[in-house]
């Protein structure tokens, strides 16, 4: 995808090269326009770098015209976007370089404001993204948090990591999930033998967190019960857990307010009692394990015929249709998701999603992000 990014004068622009380099590295291509004053926070120098394409500077008449871009770019990001620029373009003026070409584009737009909490509330500022809400004009944050002065409050800029996901969310078709409730887990769970040690799995929750951002950002409200606390996002609910027991409480408690789950974390099969004192290399070595509960088959039998689960299970590329295919059946869940351990924290996937007639979907070799929009992509039937 080509995308146009319009860079205007917030502090934040200090952190629009890191953005540029994850969109690239995406598979994205980027034209960046900066305002006069994006100048004093960013350099030219930089922008052109990352980007690998020249400026289209503050001159509207410039050669790369407003008209180029309208043709050239599929989604136009504005990141920051200062107040200043959110006003003009909810006034239709044109009198620079990124806001005429703001105006000439006619495809999605993404604004992500960054500003001080008191520019922010200021009503003005309001009534103007009040408008560009109700225009279309799609919007990032800004979000709660410790701004650049110091000063703490609603104001800063999404992360360009959440950038970069919503632009990709919009590439690959945004799903309307507005209004809907989606419990999520990710990660791995573990299980404690002793004060210091666990027995756990090699899951990153990466799968999970990046569904999680996605429904988020396709208008579901999200809660996201996961073993890695950095997986908080302000766009969704987190609730951090540890053990298989844990997420089975937390899982339990929130699914009467869901109608979907996603259960993308990888479970301990088996516990233990764990020992009050470090075990010591003497110690004898035997673990006594108990299995733990299945939690899927258990939140499938409270499931009303509205509410939809997706499973997931792993086995050996050979048999593991009919793995799927009886784990769907036995758990009564709605759709499975069958993976191979190849898939475990690989930045490709490749994965087939089951529903009760067979097969719905394979994707081979596909990104993390690509991956999780194929399995929200069942929330829609
Ligand atoms: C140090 C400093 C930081 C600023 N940060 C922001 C900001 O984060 N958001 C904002 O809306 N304006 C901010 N401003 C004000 C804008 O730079 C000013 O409104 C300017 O006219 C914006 O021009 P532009 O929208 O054409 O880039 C800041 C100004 C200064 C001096």
């Amino acid at each position: 995808m080509h995308i146009i990014l319009g860079i205007s004068g917030g502090i934040s622009a200090y952190k629009i090269p890191e953005l540029i380099r994850i969109l690239k590295r995406d598979g994205h291509t980027v034209s960046a326009i900066m305002t006069e004053h994006a100048h004093e926070f960013v350099t030219e120098t930089t922008i052109a770098t990352v980007s690998e394409s020249p400026i289209n500077n503050s001159d509207p008449y410039n050669t790369a015209s407003h008209i180029n871009h309208e043709r050239q770019g599929d989604i136009f990001v504005v990141a920051p976007a200062t107040a200043n620029q959110i006003a003009k373009y909810y006034a239709g003026i044109a009198d620079d370089a990124l806001s005429t070409a703001f105006l000439t584009f006619t495809g999605p737009k993404l604004i992500c404001p960054a500003m001080h909490t008191q520019m922010w509330e200021n009503p003005i500022t309001q009534r103007n993204i009040a408008g560009l809400d109700a225009l279309g004009v799609k919007r990032l944050g800004p979000f709660d948090g410790e701004l650049a002065c110091g000063d703490s409050g609603q104001g800063r800029m999404a992360e360009p990591a959440l950038i970069a996901s919503a632009i990709t969310n919009i590439a690959l078709g945004e799903q309307q999930l507005s209004g809907r409730h989606i419990l999520i887990s990710a990660g791995g769970t573990s299980e404690r033998i002793d004060p210091v040690r666990t027995l756990t799995n090699r899951a990153t929750g990466t799968l999970g967190a990046t569904c999680a951002t996605l429904a988020a950002l396709s208008g579901a409200n999200v809660h996201l019960v996961t073993t890695d606390p950095g997986h908080q996002s302000p766009i969704y609910r987190t609730t951090v857990v540890e053990s298989a027991s844990e997420l089975a409480n937390a899982l339990q408690r929130a699914w009467p307010e869901n109608d979907s789950l996603i259960m993308s974390a990888a479970v301990s099969d088996f516990t233990l009692e764990a020992g009050e004192t470090k075990r010591r290399r003497s110690d004898a070595l035997a673990l006594e394990l108990t299995p733990t509960q299945d939690i899927v088959a258990e939140l499938a039998t409270h499931k009303t015929p509205e509410q939809v689960i997706i499973g997931f299970c792993l086995g050996d590329a050979d048999g593991l249709e009919e793995l799927a295919i009886s784990k769907l059946k036995t758990k009564k869940i709605d759709y499975i998701v069958a993976n191979t351990k190849e898939n475990i924290g690989a930045q490709a996937r490749t994965f087939s999603i089951y529903n009760k007639s067979g097969k719905i979907s394979e994707k081979l070799n596909v990104s993390v992000t690509e991956s999780a929009h194929a399995i929200l992509n069942c929330l829609r039937h």
